[in-house]
């Protein structure tokens, strides 16, 4: 389980040992090796193998604020048969551990952030991938929806053909920002959809993806790999993945009265709809500036939204145990449905905490990524200045739902009907579908703007798919 040792100081670089100092033991826990390799020295004259030096292990160090960092050891020796046998030994460790990857496809969006994701996965993400040694499968996406139409298309278990108990364990690695994070996301599940010869029209109880996700931070917002891994750092994502720290995460279905929509984590309509479309119409400026362009726009314009949610409160089963004991006629009953009604300024639904720089603590800063349930957050109508109050909250540890106008609640399904009280307006038939994208609402769905013109079914699904990243205990 662990290797320890106790480095010798020579006294002298001749090194007779008689005068050799014996340090302090020192140990590192074999699980958080990554790689070992044979450490030699090359010269120009040698052909051949150079000089063995010793071996080196690649191991995987935790720093504070739920970083990892990568470091070496060197174990020096130069007996070929000693070496030969640790080295080996290693190896064999380092095979056991049955949950790492050994080889990826990895899907990259050069457009993501500044154009930087490239560059990104070149220097930090594939040297540390070699080291590991695994195998990886680069694809560089040309056009929005590409990596969908990818992934419905090709046979993804084909990249992992060398050891058969492997193909369980090959995985995917997005190389990017939100947007590109979730199209694989609800690629894969549509994957497992249609592999299982289920409809994918109508979503009910979704098939758990086969795949486990791992997602690099490359893009100008990460909420989701900030929320895996506790920080939107490069190389803690890719320790994450060499090291198969695997985690089941909830997963909600977006779906109209009579189709489905998308897969996603989290979801904003209202003011934080608004905003994103107003971003889009503005994409000739940069990712940041458009942002904050749009906030403001949003702002001025705030207005809220006659609608009406309906939520079916998230019972815990122990919740349902106690019900049970108390022998409410109602026990087990889950047609729980509670509806508000009025006018609402924004709304956020949230399967994970959506930690990003704006709110360290997270948009929905009580949900955890699997515990099967999720934030339902209502900002009811109020003045602007209260409301730009609410919204500062975020970047603060104070309770930024201590206001008036804002309600939480802990969910499983929520459905949002906006109330159009303009009646339509059958002469126009001609001008119908001008009419009709006027009508439509605009949703944020991780980062991607959705319109809809009615009611939206959210519903979670716990434990969908397995992403890699650091587990909420140890952070
Ligand atoms: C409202 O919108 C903003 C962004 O536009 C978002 O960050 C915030 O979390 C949203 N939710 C609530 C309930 O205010
Ligand atoms: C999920 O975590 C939040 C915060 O700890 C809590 O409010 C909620 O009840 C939890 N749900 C479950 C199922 O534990
Ligand atoms: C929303 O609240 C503001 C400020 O209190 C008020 O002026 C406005 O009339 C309200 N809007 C609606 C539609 O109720």
């Amino acid at each position: 389980r662990a290797l320890r040792w106790r480095p010798i100081q020579p006294e002298r670089p001749a090194g007779d040992s008689k005068y050799d100092v014996l340090c302090k033991e020192e140990f590192i826990e074999l699980k958080d090796i990554f790689s070992v390799k044979l450490k030699r020295r090359y010269s120009v004259k040698q052909q051949g193998s150079g000089t063995l030096l010793g071996i080196t292990l690649f191991i995987c160090l935790k720093k504070e604020q739920n970083k990892l960092k990568d470091s070496t050891l060197d174990l020096i020796n130069l007996s070929e048969d000693h070496c030969d046998v640790w080295f080996k030994q290693f190896k064999k460790i380092l095979a056991g551990f049955a949950n790492r990857p050994k080889s990826l496809k990895i899907i990259l969006n050069p457009q993501s952030h500044k154009k930087e994701a490239t560059q990104v996965y070149y220097e930090k993400v594939e040297p540390l991938l070699r080291t590991a040694g695994i195998k990886t499968d680069v694809t560089i996406t040309e056009y929005e929806g590409h990596a969908l139409s990818l992934l419905k298309e090709c046979e993804l278990q084909e990249f992992d053909g060398c050891c058969i108990l492997s193909v369980l364990f090959s995985s995917v690695v997005c190389v990017g920002g939100d947007g590109s994070a979730s199209e694989i996301a609800h690629a894969l599940l549509l994957r497992a959809q249609k592999n299982a010869g289920k409809e994918t029209d109508r979503i009910l109880t979704p098939v758990r993806a086969e795949l486990p996700l791992g997602l690099i931070p490359a893009g100008s917002t990460n909420v989701l790999a900030h929320s895996l891994h506790g920080i939107p750092h490069v190389v803690t994502a890719t320790l994450h993945i060499i090291m198969g720290h695997i985690q089941p995460v909830d997963v909600c279905t977006f779906s109209t009265t009579d189709k489905f929509l998308r897969f996603g984590f989290s979801a904003m309509f209202g003011f934080g709809g608004r905003t994103l479309a107003l971003a889009e119409k503005h994409r000739w400026m940069s990712p940041n500036q458009r942002r904050d362009f749009a906030i403001i726009k949003a702002l001025a314009k705030l207005k809220p939204e006659d609608c009406e949610i309906s939520f079916l409160p998230f019972i815990s089963s122990q919740d349902l145990q106690e019900r049970k004991v108390e022998g409410s006629p109602k026990s087990g009953d889950k047609d729980q449905w509670q509806t508000i009604q009025g006018q609402i300024l924004n709304v956020s639904i949230m399967a994970i905490p959506c930690l990003c720089s704006v709110a360290p603590r997270g948009l929905a800063p009580n949900t955890r990524l699997n515990n099967g349930s999720m934030a339902l957050i209502i900002a009811r109508n109020t003045s602007r200045p209260e409301f730009i109050k609410h919204l500062k909250r975020y970047a603060s540890v104070k309770n930024q739902f201590n206001f008036p106008f804002v309600e939480t609640y802990t969910v499983e399904e929520v459905k949002v009907r906006p109330r159009t009280n303009s009646a339509p307006n059958l002469e126009e038939d001609a001008g119908r579908h001008a009419a009709a994208s006027e009508n439509n609402f605009p949703w944020n769905v991780d980062g991607d703007l959705v319109e809809v013109a009615s009611e939206v079914h959210v519903k979670l699904h716990p434990r969908l798919i397995n992403l890699y990243g650091g587990s909420m205990e140890e952070m």
